[in-house]
């Protein structure tokens, strides 16, 4: 069978769980070469191993992306290992909801230097060779939050709303003249461990109850979008996917 991905070097952000992780897989199964980029090294080293026992071929690379340095460190290290990066899945994000009359202002901070900061440094180290070479493709991890403001959750949105805008603005600059090409994946809730972070007790008891009964979407339904995003035709610009869990209505 034929992999789809064969020969493409992928950078993930936040490969550490969760969607990165998933599509991580995916990625190599379908014959990427995958740079696994999060904070917790034992985690992406793990899982570098996982996929290199399969057959495929994975790096962990430890980073914290809100730090610039080492997020051009990430893109040096893949280059000299796994060749130019044709590929950037920005995917790390931090969701600590709160309502904003709780004014925690340090993890306002905190959304903004990851989500939002984060995307940049990483899109900023790995423009220049795709420029020149005039090929690549940026899938952002964006939210069903960054189309509509989530109540309790505005600061979040507020960053989400961020990486669509900046999805929408590399199409318009950078895909025509240099044939890079862009992707804003919008989930719903998907099951991972974003939730566990949730510091306000309110905005946790209320997304606890409403999805007692109700089924969240897995990491590797979006891993599939990412996936189905990447895999079309040069000539086919994927721009935004919306994936809800069937059982979420707004
Ligand atoms: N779950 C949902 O319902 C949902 C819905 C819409 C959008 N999303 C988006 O999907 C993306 C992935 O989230 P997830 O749901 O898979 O949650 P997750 O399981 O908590 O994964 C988040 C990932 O981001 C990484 N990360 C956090 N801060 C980082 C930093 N400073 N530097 C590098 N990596 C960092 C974490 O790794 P380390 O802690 O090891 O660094 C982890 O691998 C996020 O952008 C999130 O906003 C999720």
């Amino acid at each position: 069978m034929s992999r789809s991905l064969e020969d493409q070097t992928i950078i993930i952000t936040g490969a550490s769980s969760g969607i990165g992780r998933a599509a991580s897989l995916l990625l190599a199964e379908e014959g990427a070469r995958v740079a696994l980029a999060a904070r917790r090294r034992e985690r992406i080293e793990a899982l570098a191993e996982e996929i290199r026992d399969s057959g495929g071929e994975a790096l962990a690379v430890p980073t914290d992306v809100s730090n610039r340095v080492e997020v051009e460190a990430l893109v040096g290290t893949t280059r000299e290992a796994l060749g130019p990066v044709d590929v950037l899945v920005n995917n790390a994000g931090v969701m600590p909801l709160s309502p904003l009359a709780e004014l925690r202002t340090e993890d306002w901070e905190r959304m903004v230097d990851v989500n939002v900061k984060g995307v940049l440094y990483a899109l900023g180290a790995v423009l220049p060779e795709m420029l020149e070479r005039r090929a690549g493709h940026i899938v952002n991890v964006g939210s069903l939050a960054g189309r509509r403001p989530l109540s309790g959750g505005t600061v979040y949105s507020a960053t989400k709303f961020a990486v669509r805008a900046l999805t929408g603005g590399i199409q318009l600059e950078l895909s025509g003249e240099y044939g890079i090409r862009v992707t804003d994946i919008q989930p719903g809730v998907v099951d991972t461990e974003l939730m566990d972070h949730i510091p306000s007790e309110v905005i946790h008891d209320r997304f606890d109850a409403g999805w007692q009964n109700r089924r969240k979407l897995e990491p590797r339904d979006v891993a599939r979008a990412i996936h189905f995003a990447l895999s079309a035709p040069q000539h086919v610009n994927v721009n935004e996917i919306l994936v809800r869990p069937t059982d979420q209505l707004t």
